[in-house]
C-alpha cells in the first residue's frame, strides 16, 4: 500500500470516531472522501446530504449525478482525474448549510487531506466552499472563473454548486450551466499545462 493511502487510511479512521461536533452524534455515516488519491483536482463542496450519509460517499444524489455528468461533458473522469470532499463531513440536520463551528471543527481534517493529496488545483464547488477560503463576503456568481491562492500556494478556482445548477435548467450560452462547463474546460487546461 502506498505511503499516501497508508496516512489517508489512518486519516479516515480518525475522522470515523469523531464526534467533536454535534453533527457527529445525528449521522449515518461519516463521508470522507471519494476518487483518485493520486488526482490532480481535489474538489470541496458543501456537506454530504441523505444519500451521501446512507451510503458514506460524497456526491452521489440528484446534485452529485448532475456534477459527474458536466465532468464527463469536458471528457474529465470524476474516478480518475478527481478527489472529491465536503467542508464538513457529516450531514447537518436537514441539509442546512453547515455552521462556521461545524465547518472549524472539520477543517483539520479536510486541510490534511489537501496536504496528503497534494492536488495540482483546488476547486471549491459552491459558496460554503469558497467562503471557507476566500472569506464569507464573496459572492459566487461574481467569483466563479477566476484564480487564486490558497493556503499559501496552492491554484484554487470556484464553481457554482451543482444543487443550484438543478434550479437552473437552461444549457444557453452565457448560462449558469454553461458557465460551469467553461469553467470545468479551464480546469482541464490547467492541469493539463502544469
Ligand atoms: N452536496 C455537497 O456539497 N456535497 C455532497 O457530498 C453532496 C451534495
Amino acid at each position: 500500500m502506498s505511503d499516501k493511502k497508508i496516512k489517508l487510511e489512518e486519516l479516515k479512521k480518525e475522522c470515523d470516531k469523531c464526534c467533536k461536533c454535534s453533527l457527529g452524534n445525528t449521522r449515518k455515516n461519516m463521508v470522507f472522501a471519494d476518487g483518485n488519491i493520486d488526482a490532480e483536482i481535489f474538489l470541496i463542496g458543501e456537506a454530504p446530504g441523505a444519500d451521501e450519509d446512507n451510503t458514506g460517499i460524497p456526491f452521489v444524489g440528484r446534485a452529485g449525478k448532475l456534477l459527474t455528468k458536466l465532468i464527463e461533458d469536458v471528457d474529465l473522469s470524476r474516478k480518475n482525474d478527481f478527489y472529491i470532499a465536503n467542508t464538513v463531513k457529516c450531514r447537518p440536520p436537514e441539509n442546512r448549510i453547515p455552521t462556521d463551528e461545524e465547518k472549524i471543527l472539520c477543517e483539520k481534517y479536510l486541510l490534511k487531506q489537501i496536504e496528503i493529496v497534494k492536488p495540482k488545483v483546488v476547486v471549491l464547488c459552491g459558496a460554503t466552499s469558497a467562503k471557507s477560503f476566500l472569506g464569507n463576503k464573496i459572492k459566487i456568481s461574481a467569483i466563479r472563473g477566476n484564480w487564486y491562492k490558497i493556503l499559501n500556494d496552492i491554484d484554487a478556482t470556484v464553481i457554482f454548486h451543482p444543487s443550484y445548477l438543478l434550479r437552473n435548467h437552461s444549457e444557453d450560452k452565457g448560462s449558469p450551466r454553461w458557465l460551469t462547463k467553461e469553467d470545468l474546460k479551464k480546469i482541464k487546461d490547467f492541469i493539463s499545462k502544469v
